[in-house]
């Protein structure tokens, strides 16, 4: 089944003493969609945004704010996090034992739910969700820091999870390492959702994002296999 290919701008790598131009500035460059992190210090090694910093910039823009919460436990957020205006909150696989019941607080709460799952955490864990998911976010480096490089074995699993979504309206989107060199691969393993950190941001120069982002999105569509 065809989705739309977009492009998650992720704000991890923006520069947060001007956050709200960020924004602005790369929706302004054409990305699609906010990719925004949030880290807890606890399941990952980094600490990033709470809900006010999102709802500051939710008056900003209209488009799809997709929350990628790396924090547990997580429960006890997700009606704050959809509250100051997530539309997609997409929660690990590995941070509680009752992901069922996390996936159903996030579509109680109105918002469309996705799962993320770690470079080593495998995609069975997906088998008995399917449909309770809208967004599946696999993730191509070890979560916690922007400018990694790409995994390649994420290749194999996004194709894998590709044949398991099957006729399913799931988004797969893939996280960490992305560039206008390897977007084609993961592309035409599956993927449609692409979140760009420092392949946007990197230098901190506005000027350069369109640019940058034509080139993601260019890159991405050439795949072969994306009609299929
Ligand atoms: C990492 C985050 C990513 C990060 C990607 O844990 O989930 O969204 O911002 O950054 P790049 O694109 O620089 O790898
Ligand atoms: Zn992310």
């Amino acid at each position: 089944m065809r989705r739309p290919q977009i492009i998650a701008s992720s704000i991890l790598a923006s520069n947060f003493s001007k956050l709200g131009q960020e924004v602005k500035d790369v929706l302004r460059a054409g990305a699609d969609w906010i990719h925004i992190d949030i880290m807890d210090g606890h399941f990952v090694p980094n600490i990033t945004f709470g809900p006010d910093v999102v709802k500051a910039i939710r008056p900003l823009t209209d488009v799809i704010f997709d929350a990628h919460l790396m924090i547990a436990p997580c429960d006890l957020y997700i009606e704050t996090f959809a509250k100051v205006g997530c539309d997609i909150i997409t929660i690990h696989a590995e941070a509680g034992p009752h992901l069922h019941r996390s996936l159903q607080l996030i579509r109680s709460a109105g918002k469309k739910a996705g799962v993320s799952l770690n470079p080593a955490t495998p995609e069975h864990v997906l088998q008995y969700i399917l449909d309770d998911i809208d967004l599946i976010l696999v993730m191509t480096v070890n979560p916690g820091f922007g400018g990694q490089g790409f995994i390649p074995q994420s290749l194999e699993k996004i194709r894998r999870i590709k044949e398991m979504i099957g006729k399913h309206p799931i988004d797969l989107e893939v996280d960490g390492g992305i560039t206008a060199d390897n977007v084609s691969k993961v592309a035409e393993a599956g993927a449609n959702v692409y979140v760009a950190g420092s392949a946007i941001y990197k230098g901190g120069n506005p000027k350069t994002y369109a640019s940058r982002i034509a080139t993601i999105r260019k890159a991405a569509a050439k795949t072969d296999s994306f009609e299929k």
